[in-house]
């Protein structure tokens, strides 16, 4: 599901807040990536299921709340979750039908005041500041995406003492195999080497590719393999 294209230095910048109206067109959106993820969200009236990835669950659980930026947020499942919990999320995605839908949803869950959701295209430009937490679930794309520049702004966005956690498909879900594109998905050990890490200022917690089951978008049980890559920076 994704390629990785990697591109040059990409900027770091604040993308305005967006409401729920819609309105807000921000010149750092590519096309082409919008439509694609627009029409993938237009198919279903609620295309996610709404509840928050269980490896961030699992990492997350036993920590202390603090910020969070949250890529490629989708409808909200996880920033809703880590706003439950305390903690104060920024969250980003391109599809503004994908923002509405969460922003909706966390008004629901009474954790709206915890959570900023931006509509930003992180092939163009990367969220400014520092986050305790930066969390990419399934921040994979079948278009052209920058993605080892995208995770080494990620990992740049760091604060001292915080994370970064990366999750992604190992594998096409059973329910995705009729799809023609069959990528080989990066493995967590590829992934770490991508983000070109300094040893002396970053430990590596997590480096695994867990199996689970899960429900498919109509109903279809399946398993499937996560590639986790939990890392702490130290200074
Ligand atoms: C596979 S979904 C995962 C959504 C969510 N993280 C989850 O786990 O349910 C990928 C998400 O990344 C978003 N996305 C893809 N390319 C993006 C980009 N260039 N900038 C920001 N978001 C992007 C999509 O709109 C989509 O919501």
């Amino acid at each position: 599901m994704h390629q990785d294209a990697t591109a040059g230095e990409h900027r770091h910048e604040d993308a305005t807040a967006t409401g729920m109206a819609g309105e807000h067109r921000h010149r750092d959106v590519d096309e082409e990536t919008a439509r694609y993820w627009e029409e993938l969200y237009a198919q279903r009236d609620r295309f996610w299921s709404g509840r928050a990835n269980p490896v961030l669950v699992d990492v997350v659980g036993p920590l202390a709340p603090g910020s969070v930026l949250d890529l490629g947020c989708g409808e909200g499942g996880d920033a809703i979750w880590l706003a439950g919990r305390g903690w104060r999320v920024t969250a980003v995605d391109v599809a503004q039908t994908a923002l509405d839908r969460a922003s909706a949803a966390a008004t629901e869950a009474g954790v709206a005041s915890r959570i900023e959701f931006r509509r930003h295209d992180l092939t163009r430009a990367f969220p400014s500041g520092e986050f305790d937490l930066v969390s990419a679930q399934f921040l994979q794309s079948p278009l052209e995406f920058p993605r080892a520049e995208v995770l080494r702004s990620a990992a740049r966005a760091v604060a001292p003492g915080g994370r970064l956690l990366i999750v992604e498909h190992g594998e096409v879900p059973p329910w995705g195999r009729h799809e023609h594109h069959h990528p080989r998905f990066p493995t967590p050990q590829e992934t770490l080497a991508d983000l070109d890490l300094d040893p002396d200022r970053w430990v590596t917690e997590r480096l695994d590719a867990p199996r689970r089951q899960a429900t498919g978008p109509d109903g279809q049980v399946g398993t499937l393999v996560d590639h986790v890559v939990l890392v702490r920076r130290e200074r």
